[in-house]
């Protein structure tokens, strides 16, 4: 029997990796000797618009869907449970039209009922469809995710993109709780970010190339003669300064291939509020445990102490506020398209 969809993202984005090119390298972060800070003071929690978050990483939307993911939804539910992680869900359009699967992305309320969780649906939502994703999980805010190179490069994928600023506008306005759109991967830049700002759209996750490849993993499902498009998309960092000349820093999130805790300094640094990691979740629960994606937490968190610290910078704001120097391929990008 073949493997379901959602498996075999699942797989890929195992089997496949992150390329690594996110350009977060390019950052450099600037040492500070004097920092006037101490680690016990430091405070991880954030904001993004209206949302308050105890940390500002959390679990991006994976999975769901499908009896398999189940367990996977579960796990990550514990880790953000027991590590105050804010945690998205994969695409719940399957469970809208197949109530069966529900169960797969209830997990994560039921196994963490006081928690922050994301509802997540792609741009085709109705905002009937968003209402019923969002109640299914009480969720505290909805994802809506924007992969339009994924849909043309499957086979079974979307080939009409039309309206769809028009019906996220609409569950914009009439939605209860905050609407956050994500890109899944290939960055979402200025002209993008402009109209959903003009939409009324309050936060925006980059989610840059650099981690998980959708155009890769759609090729690996099949021999497809489509692997020209693998390096489709813009960096983590590009996507993040594009998306800053339009949106305040406070409603942008930063993702996409973001792994370490330096990443994670880099991407505040630049102005982002938060921090969204998937794949590098899903490869350490599903490669070494639930325990070690727990230590995993607590050494991202960690290591953003001792770096909020040696920075001298004892908020995620404060952060925004400390020197950075941009170079490399992201300096030259930012040259080229007018960038501060
Ligand atoms: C995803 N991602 C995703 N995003 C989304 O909005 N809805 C979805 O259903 C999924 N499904 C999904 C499955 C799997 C297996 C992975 C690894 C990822 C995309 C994800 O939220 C994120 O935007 C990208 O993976 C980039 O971040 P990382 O993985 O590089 O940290």
């Amino acid at each position: 029997m073949r493997m379901s969809r959602k498996m075999e993202h699942v797989r890929y984005a195992l089997d496949l990796g992150a390329s690594g090119r996110n350009g977060l390298k390019d950052i450099r972060l600037v040492h500070n000797c004097l920092p006037d800070a101490s680690t016990d003071s430091i405070a991880l929690s954030t904001r993004i618009g209206d949302l308050n978050l105890s940390s500002p990483i959390f679990i991006n939307a994976m999975t769901g869907g499908a009896a398999e993911t189940e367990a996977i939804n579960r796990e990550l539910a514990v880790v953000a449970r027991e590590k105050g992680l804010a945690m998205a869900v994969g695409s719940q359009m399957s469970a809208l039209k197949n109530k069966e699967v529900a169960p797969s992305y209830k997990i994560v309320r039921k196994m963490n009922p006081d928690g922050i969780v994301f509802a997540n649906l792609g741009s085709e939502a109705t905002v009937d469809q968003a209402r019923e994703a969002v109640d299914m999980l009480e969720a505290n805010a909805l994802q809506i995710h924007l992969n339009v190179m994924q849909e043309l490069i499957m086979p079974e994928g979307d080939r009409d993109f039309r309206r769809a600023l028009e019906r996220i506008a609409a569950i914009v306005e009439r939605l209860a709780v905050p609407v956050i759109v994500k890109e899944v991967g290939f960055g979402i830049m200025a002209e993008g970010a402009a109209k959903l700002k003009a939409a009324g759209v309050p936060i925006v996750d980059v989610a840059g190339s650099g981690g998980t490849n959708f155009a890769a993993i759609e090729n690996a499902r099949r021999a497809s003669s489509l692997d020209w498009l693998n390096d489709w998309g813009h960096p983590t960092s590009v996507a993040l300064l594009e998306t800053l000349t339009v949106y305040e820093p406070g409603s942008v999130i930063a993702s996409g291939g973001i792994a370490t805790s330096e990443d994670i300094v880099r991407a505040l640094c630049l102005g982002a509020s938060a921090v969204g990691v998937a794949g590098a979740f899903l490869r350490v629960l599903q490669m070494d445990g639930t325990e070690a994606a727990l230590r995993r937490a607590d050494e991202l968190h960690d290591g953003l102490k001792l770096m909020m610290t040696a920075l001298g910078a004892s908020t995620v704001p404060e952060l925004w506020r400390r020197p950075v120097v941009v170079g490399g391929e992201t300096a030259a990008w930012c040259a080229a398209r007018g960038i501060d």
